[in-house]
């Protein structure tokens, strides 16, 4: 399969093109800065796999090109640690569905958060409404919006993955996966346990049009 993967400069994405590589799939990545991509981990032989193509997902004409030969999408987008107004879920994502409807591709994989969901009692306490939505509020708007789209989108088949906090630690593959809601008392997930998700569902028929949470 060939995959189109957005975000592999971030560490989720870089985690996502390392497990796509490894499998042996052909990755096109749309970065913003090519010269950020270290690929010092990946082996020389698996370097063919990835084409790098330098652009944004707010250029949606470009988008409508380079998804011709791919089979389905992945985006891994973020904004880093910019908790600034931004349109890249909402915007970005209309463009992303619109380049994969010019070009009939049907699989779509994307990440929101855990914490834009207000009607998860587990995650509605002191610290995460108090300290943690507020800071991020801008960021969970757009995300927020980005599923309002998604939840009218029936004609795609995506994967909305809502990752709990965020850590940078070695692979487990084992983790806690929840329809919609944070498995009990989850709290944490590491990057490189939520990119092996990502790409399980990838090529398999579950979660379609659904947001699975995962944690520990
Ligand atoms: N941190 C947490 O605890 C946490 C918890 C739950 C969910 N999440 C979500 O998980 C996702 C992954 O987070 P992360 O921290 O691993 O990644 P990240 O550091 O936010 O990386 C984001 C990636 O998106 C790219 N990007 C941003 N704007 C773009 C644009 N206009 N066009 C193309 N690429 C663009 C960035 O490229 P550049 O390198 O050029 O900036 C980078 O490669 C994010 O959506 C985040 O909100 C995070």
């Amino acid at each position: 399969m060939k995959i189109f993967l957005l975000g592999a400069t971030g560490d989720t994405g870089y985690e996502v093109l390392k497990k796509l590589i490894s499998e042996n799939h052909k990755v096109k990545i749309l970065v913003r800065t090519p010269s950020k991509l270290n690929t010092a981990d990946i082996p020389n032989l698996q370097k063919d796999q990835i084409e790098v193509i330098q652009g944004s997902v707010m250029e949606a004409e470009k988008l409508i090109d380079l998804f011709k030969d791919c089979d389905a999408i992945v985006s891994a987008l973020g904004t880093g640690k910019n908790n600034s107004y931004t349109e890249i879920y909402s915007k970005g994502g209309r463009n992303i569905i619109a380049a994969m409807r010019s070009n009939q591709i049907k699989r779509l994989i994307t990440i929101t958060s855990a914490l834009i969901d207000m009607s998860d009692t587990s995650t509605d306490n002191f610290f995460l409404n108090r300290i943690i939505r507020p800071n991020f509020n801008k960021i969970y708007s757009d995300q927020t919006r980005w599923e309002t789209i998604l939840d009218d989108t029936t004609d795609i088949n995506w994967t909305c993955v809502r990752p709990t906090y965020l850590v940078n630690k070695e692979f487990t593959g084992r983790y806690r996966i929840k329809n919609q809601h944070c498995p009990p008392k989850g709290r944490k997930i590491g990057r490189s346990d939520l990119a092996d998700f990502i790409v399980k569902v990838l090529y398999s028929n579950e979660y379609i049009h659904q947001k699975p949470v995962l944690a520990y």
